[in-house]
């Protein structure tokens, strides 16, 4: 797992392995200079205790190893620091090349990928996972490598002064590879617990913060707040059960290090006083210990980053592995033309049953549209099919003759805009709202597509017109005010294929009226030609009120799936249906002057 992480960063980071490589030659060389220090130590000890120097040339000698000690302690140094410099940045530059490749994949990514992935789970993969891979090359390949270099020159070093001395100081480190290995492998579950819930976490403040009109409207404040105090409280019950299995790890390690610490003393000792060691080279030798002890504990720290960095990856590459919109390279470019749906029959993934099915229906090119029926049976998915949000069997569905699937996506959401059913606007201006699809649009027409939706009167009363921001999602708006603005922002893009899924469910029916009549004028001047463009736009008109349909050229009534019933205004009025029984109920509602 640790081999196969670092692998893939070496593979898959352009420049990371340039970068380790000089990291651990500066490492290796301010190791070396570490590593020489003891060696000075012992000279001047055995000068010392050797005998044979007058007073002045031993304070002498002093002197100079003194110097080269000092002169060693700054090569160190500024290797060292180069190391550093070098890795830590890189891993910035590294985290940020990550991030930036995880939101273009996410971008490329189907619909129904975020149908079925919480945004918060997501939100945590993009921030905290390409962190703890910034942590392994970072610091944790700065660790690695002075870890292994100090150790392997140590170890070489003791066995130059004493051979037998230096197996004796290896006995302790297969226990300590033992327990690391455990260590690890509870960091390795524990971390990926405690990642997984975090993204649960995040889910449900980002819910909460986003649909607080309703947590306040509903009081369920205290609950919420319970509820949160409940998810909060199982992070952190996982975050200790993973700090205790790293709490262990370093405790351990000093623990067999000081045992074997008191070991040589006493059986070094012994050989100093038997005169088969010098007392310049046990003090080397003990140098060297100390310098292995902490190799010893910052290995079991960066086994913990690896650890924790193989988490992240495999969360990481969970997300990459997620199978992006096929590329539109040999799609036809979209062509106005009739649409032509026979036996359509589409279930939503992992739904039991079908949202839609046997579906078949033409709409002629240039002309509108009118969708009705019961809510859930099937209108916003029929034109999300339309839109090739979703994949349907081929033959199902032909623009023209060319059927759906062979047409690039690219080009038919460029020629088709919608206006959802919960319209989503960003916390810009109102312009660059409307502007959103088509950023060459120039004020006049932002103006003409505001006017088109209805939006004017309110305008007015807006403190800087088209400038106004509108806040997050649009919260400072009213909901019929965003549903007019998500018209404008379809409009302004002129295009070929209009679909409005119930745009208008928040408005009342005069106002709906007088902009579906406008729209009316409009679509009919939207003729293009060449290009099929000659038919004008074919619109696609979802709604619940008669009245927003009785003008369509033809008229659909979706029923559990299923199209029951098909015909003009007046056809439908004539027969028995669930057509007619709106009309009534809603005559009689706008009789008692209840209609809204
Ligand atoms: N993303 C989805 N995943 C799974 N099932 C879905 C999804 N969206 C809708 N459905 C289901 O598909 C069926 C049709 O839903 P659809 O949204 O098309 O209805 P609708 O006619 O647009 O209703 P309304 O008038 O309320 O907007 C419903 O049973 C709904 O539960
Ligand atoms: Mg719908």
């Amino acid at each position: 797992m640790i081999l196969s992480t670092i692998r893939w960063l070496l593979r898959e980071l352009p420049g990371l392995k340039r970068t380790l490589f000089l990291g651990a030659a500066a490492s290796l060389v301010g190791s070396a200079f570490a590593v020489a220090a003891p060696l000075a130590l012992r000279a001047a000890i055995d000068r010392m205790t050797g005998g044979g120097l007058d007073g002045a040339a031993m304070l002498k000698a002093l002197a100079a190893l003194a110097a080269v000690i000092a002169l060693l302690a700054l090569g160190e140094g500024v290797f060292r620091f180069s190391a550093r410099w070098l890795l830590v940045s890189q891993a910035r530059i590294q985290e940020h090349a990550v991030r930036e490749r995880m939101v273009r994949r996410l971008l490329g990514l189907p619909l129904s990928f975020f149908h079925r992935s919480p945004s918060g789970d997501l939100m945590a993969r993009l921030t905290n996972d390409p962190s703890s891979l910034q942590h392994l090359i970072g610091v944790g390949m700065l660790g690695l490598s002075n870890t292994v270099l100090v150790f392997a020159m140590s170890v070489a070093m003791m066995a130059v002064l004493s051979p037998s001395l230096a197996l004796m100081v290896l006995v302790p480190f297969p226990f300590i590879a033992v327990m690391i290995n455990r260590v690890g492998k509870s960091v390795y579950a524990r971390f990926r617990a405690v990642q997984d819930h975090y993204g649960v976490l995040t889910d449900r403040v980002q819910e909460n913060l986003s649909g607080i009109r309703v947590v306040k409207a509903m009081v369920r404040e205290r609950a919420e707040e319970e509820e949160f105090a409940a998810l909060s409280r199982e992070y952190m019950r996982r975050s200790l059960l993973l700090t205790r299995a790293q709490a262990a790890v370093i405790p351990g390690i000093g623990l067999l290090a000081g045992l074997g610490l008191g070991m040589i003393l006493y059986v070094g000792g012994r050989m100093v006083i038997s005169g088969s060691l010098t007392l310049g080279t046990f003090v080397a030798f003990n140098a060297y210990l100390a310098m292995l002890v902490w190799p010893a504990v910052s290995l079991g720290w960066v086994l913990n980053l690896v650890q924790r960095a193989a988490v992240s990856l495999e969360r990481i590459r969970e997300v990459e592995a997620e199978a992006a919109e096929e590329t539109d390279e040999g799609g036809e470019p979209f062509r106005q033309g009739d649409i032509d749906v026979s036996h359509l029959t589409f279930a939503y993934p992992g739904a039991a049953s079908c949202a839609l099915s046997d579906v078949t229906l033409s709409i002629p090119a240039g002309k509108t549209i009118g969708l009705v029926g019961p809510t859930g049976s099937g209108k916003t998915t029929f034109v999300r099919l339309i839109l090739r949000l979703y994949d349907v069997p081929a033959g199902s569905i032909r623009v023209g003759k060319t059927d759906l699937g062979r047409i690039s996506r690219s080009s038919l959401r460029a020629e088709a805009a919608v206006v959802s059913q919960e319209p989503f606007l960003y916390s810009d201006t109102l312009a660059a709202n409307i502007s959103f699809g088509r950023e060459d649009a120039g004020p006049e027409e932002i103006e003409e597509a505001a006017l088109l939706a209805g939006l004017k009167p309110d305008l007015e009363t807006f403190p800087k017109g088209l400038e106004t921001v509108v806040g997050e999602r649009g919260v400072t708006l009213s909901g019929g005010q965003r549903q007019r603005a998500a018209l404008a922002r379809a409009l302004v893009r002129r295009p070929r294929l209009l679909i409005l899924d119930d745009p208008f469910s928040a408005l009342d029916a005069e106002t709906e009226e007088a902009i579906l009549a406008r729209l009316r004028e409009e679509v009919g001047r939207l003729k293009t030609p060449g290009n099929g463009g000659e038919n004008g736009t074919t619109v696609i008109l979802v709604a619940h009120r008669v009245s927003a349909v009785r003008a369509c050229d033809w008229i659909c009534v979706f029923d559990g799936g299923t199209i029951a019933a098909r015909g003009t205004h007046e056809e439908l009025l004539g027969r028995d249906g669930f057509y007619r029984d709106m009309a009534r109920r809603q005559q009689i509602e706008e009789n008692l002057g209840i209609r809204d």
